[in-house]
């Protein structure tokens, strides 16, 4: 039988995009080898790298790439400190990262973190705290709320006066299906939503919680508990093992995956999957770390090119339907962690068997361990 064949749109970006983007094709490549697939990984600017290129965030040639992909691998855009001048609708996080989002309907991102034994040290919380280990699914609404909704400006009062305006909006429609999406997931996993909103003052959130309770009740295996977000936010600091799946609106996601993945030991360790709406065989998604640039330690061979390789898992997995290639690849990684490979975000001096790797290293023993 012929191996499957799959199209891949690798775009690294910026600040240390390029270097943990060069060990997930490594990682992949080694992958290949093991098991029967193809993928044939076409490169393409995005981010700075697109405006140096060619003058915007998302070049049409890098669109044109996507678009004729089964899959996009993206590194990480936007750089605080180059140009202030460029207007902030042309800044690669807006006209790169939310133009994708939105272009190819990614309503749903997927954030897996977990905190394995051997980076307890990693946490921030006490042992006490961590129980027997830290398993959330963040699902967080991508496409939706503040991020999108209309009007969005900053209007000028005079006298030197301004106001800002972003608007939070919501439908049915678009909180069923991002429901849908947590419920499943959670049926795979320990079969419990814990629902976030504000609905003790936004009316997004009173509907919110309203079709998640609906949509709820078609699973009857799953338990689901509401909870504000205020309280969403400490609570995973006091016993982060309670959740299973946070299922949140746009918003609320970013700032509580950022939270969650301190639990996991490193922002560089969490990987995520944004997905829209499956046809035929194959859903189209979109699969980066959740970390960001890092420009202060970009081009060193610092970073942790972890979140980008279990990205690149993800990608296997949702996308290809090639779970246990995925499966490979997490636990190569599970296993390089064990042996005691660190980069410098989760090494501890007090740590007995820990040996400190560049993000080349790390990329090398993961590749090595499929
Ligand atoms: C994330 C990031 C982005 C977001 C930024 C870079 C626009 O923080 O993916 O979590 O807010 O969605
Ligand atoms: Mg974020």
């Amino acid at each position: 039988m012929s191996a499957k064949h799959f199209k891949v749109a690798a775009l690294a970006g910026d600040g240390i995009g390029p270097e943990v983007m060069l060990q997930a094709i490594k990682v992949l490549r080694g992958a290949e080898k093991k098991f029967d697939f193809k993928l044939e990984i076409t490169e393409a600017p995005v981010g700075w790298a697109g405006i140096d290129f060619a003058k915007k965030a998302l070049p049409d040639i890098t669109l044109a790439v996507c678009k004729r992909s089964d899959a996009i691998l993206f590194g990480s855009v936007g750089l605080p400190d180059r140009d202030p001048t460029i207007p902030k609708e042309e800044r690669p996080e807006r006209a790169a990262l939310l133009r994708i989002r939105k272009e190819f309907g990614l309503f749903a991102n997927l954030r897996p973190v977990r905190l394995s034994k051997a980076l307890a040290h990693a946490c921030p919380l006490a042992k006490e705290r961590q129980g027997e280990g830290i398993d959330i699914l963040v699902v967080r609404e991508l496409t939706g709320g503040m991020y999108f909704g209309q009007p969005k400006t900053t209007e000028d009062l005079g006298a030197g006066q301004r106001r800002a305006i972003d608007t939070m909006v919501y439908t049915t429609a678009e909180i069923e299906r991002i429901a849908h999406v947590a419920f499943k997931a959670a049926q795979l996993r320990r079969k419990k939503v814990t629902s976030i909103d504000k609905a003790n003052v936004l009316e997004n959130g009173v509907l919110w919680r309203e079709v998640v309770t609906r949509v709820g009740q078609q699973y009857a295996d799953v338990a689901l508990e509401h909870m504000f977000v205020d309280n969403g936010a400490m609570q995973l600091m006091l016993r982060p093992t309670q959740f299973d799946v946070m299922l949140c609106e746009n918003m609320f996601g970013d700032i509580l995956s950022d939270e969650a993945a301190a639990l996991g030991g490193s922002l560089g360790m969490l990987p995520s999957a944004s997905l829209g709406a499956t046809s035929g065989e194959c859903t189209f998604g979109f699969y980066e770390p959740a970390g960001g640039t890092a420009p202060d330690i970009a081009g060193k061979n610092l970073a942790n090119p972890i979140a980008q390789i279990l990205s690149s898992a993800l990608m296997l997995r949702h996308s290809f339907g090639l779970n246990e290639a995925a499966a490979a690849i997490e636990s190569a990684v599970g296993h390089v962690i064990d042996t005691g490979y660190r980069t410098g975000d989760i090494f501890s001096a007090s740590e007995p068997n820990a040996r400190k790797v560049g993000t080349r290293e790390m990329g090398e023993a993961i590749a090595a361990a499929i």
